[in-house]
């Protein structure tokens, strides 16, 4: 079957159409995806932001139908319709005892698992998924089902891109109605937290990106607000008389607007941090600003989501006409194209790629 296969960093993704899958194993799904989205953390991989090694299979935002499954599972059967979700929520581990699945103890199990064969050798998936592939094998607690009318060439989003930005605004920040947002960053994250705010009745949301086109699209999804970072001083005087937001959310990934993020919630605000930097990269903060200004600094991980929970939440929304997904879908592109989604992504030409199957 064909593949994007990642060798090494860096280096333009090689379409394969040799790869295949390992036996089934214990606790495991075979998976034919339908879609996958491109998301900046395949990007980030490929980079070498965020470490995954290679060779690896790209891709952890998809969606698809059950082919078959493997001994002692009992969640999910052939034929039925999934999400994939990169992070697995095993409902056994300390974390999602917690209620903390999005922090579940086995993704380090399942992100290290190498489940498709090329040339004679095991290769592992991005996140122990590897969407950008017809076919994989994940573990039945990676995938979320879905009714048979869901249509799996729009929600592929969810897995990853949608649940991470509104699940940061109505989860991780828990948006009060009413109040006042920043979003750094109108990419497929950002989007979506806009409209997470939205959904959360927030009365002013301000998008900032450095690319003109994001702007306006941003206020297609719910900003009332959208500026180039260099303008936010002024619309942030205006929306907040001076005091800062009272939520500030940051969907890039970069130190200096990370530290921007900070800066621009108000004095008790809440600053999110969703964006994922490099390991070696640091944001200073004075030890006196921590204590005074009081702020809430959380990092957001997978939208702080429970994916069994609230991947319906959002497909509600989303049957409701109050979350748009088909609009952040700027390009359908086949997986023989994902390096010019990743050109696109670069340039800020789109929200989001997604691979038809
Ligand atoms: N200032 C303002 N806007 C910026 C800057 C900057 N310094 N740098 C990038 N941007 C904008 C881009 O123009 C783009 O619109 O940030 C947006 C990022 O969007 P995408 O590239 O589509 O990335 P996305 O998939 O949304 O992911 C964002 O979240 O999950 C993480 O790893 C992911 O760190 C990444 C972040
Ligand atoms: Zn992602």
């Amino acid at each position: 079957m064909k593949a994007a296969l990642l060798r090494e960093l860096n280096a333009d993704l090689e379409i394969r159409d040799d790869v295949g899958l390992v036996d089934l194993g214990p606790g495991q799904v075979h998976v034919k995806l339908v879609s996958s989205g491109v998301c900046h953390s395949d990007l980030s991989a490929q980079n070498g932001t965020i470490p995954s090694g290679t060779p690896v299979v790209l891709g952890h935002e998809g969606a698809g139908v059950i082919q078959e499954v493997g001994p002692g599972v009992d969640g999910v059967k052939a034929g039925d319709h999934v999400i994939v979700s990169f992070t697995p929520a095993c409902r056994k581990c300390r974390a999602c005892l917690r209620g903390q699945s999005n922090l579940c103890e086995m993704m380090g199990q399942m992100a290290t698992s190498a489940n498709f064969v090329i040339g004679g050798n095991r290769v592992a998936g991005f996140c122990g998924c590897g969407t950008f592939s017809q076919e994989m094998i994940v573990p039945e607690a990676a995938v979320v089902k879905v009714d048979d009318d869901i249509p799996l060439d729009i929600v592929s989003l969810i897995g990853c891109g949608v649940m991470t930005g509104v699940g940061a605004a109505i989860n991780t920040a828990d948006i009060r109605p009413g109040t006042s947002v920043v979003v750094f960053g109108a990419g497929g994250v950002g989007i979506a937290a806009i409209q997470g705010a939205r959904i959360a009745g927030a009365a002013e949301i301000v998008a900032v990106d450095k690319v003109e086109s994001k702007l306006e699209m941003a206020k297609r999804f719910g900003a009332t607000h959208a500026v180039k970072p260099e303008d936010l001083p002024g619309v942030q005087q205006e929306v907040t008389r001076g005091e800062g937001f009272d939520y500030a959310l940051e969907c890039i990934g970069n130190p200096n607007t990370i530290r921007a993020t900070f800066d621009a919630a108000r004095r008790g605000g809440t600053a999110v941090i969703v964006g994922v930097g490099r390991l070696t990269e640091v944001v200073q903060f004075s030890a006196f600003e921590l204590f005074f200004h009081e702020k809430n600094l959380k990092g957001s991980m997978y939208g702080s989501a429970n994916v069994r929970v609230d991947f319906d939440r959002l497909l509600r929304l989303w049957r409701q006409g109050k979350l748009d997904l088909e609009g952040m879908i700027s390009r359908r592109i086949k997986v023989d194209d994902v390096n010019g989604a990743f050109r696109a992504m670069q340039a800020g030409e789109v929200i989001r790629s997604v691979i038809e199957f």
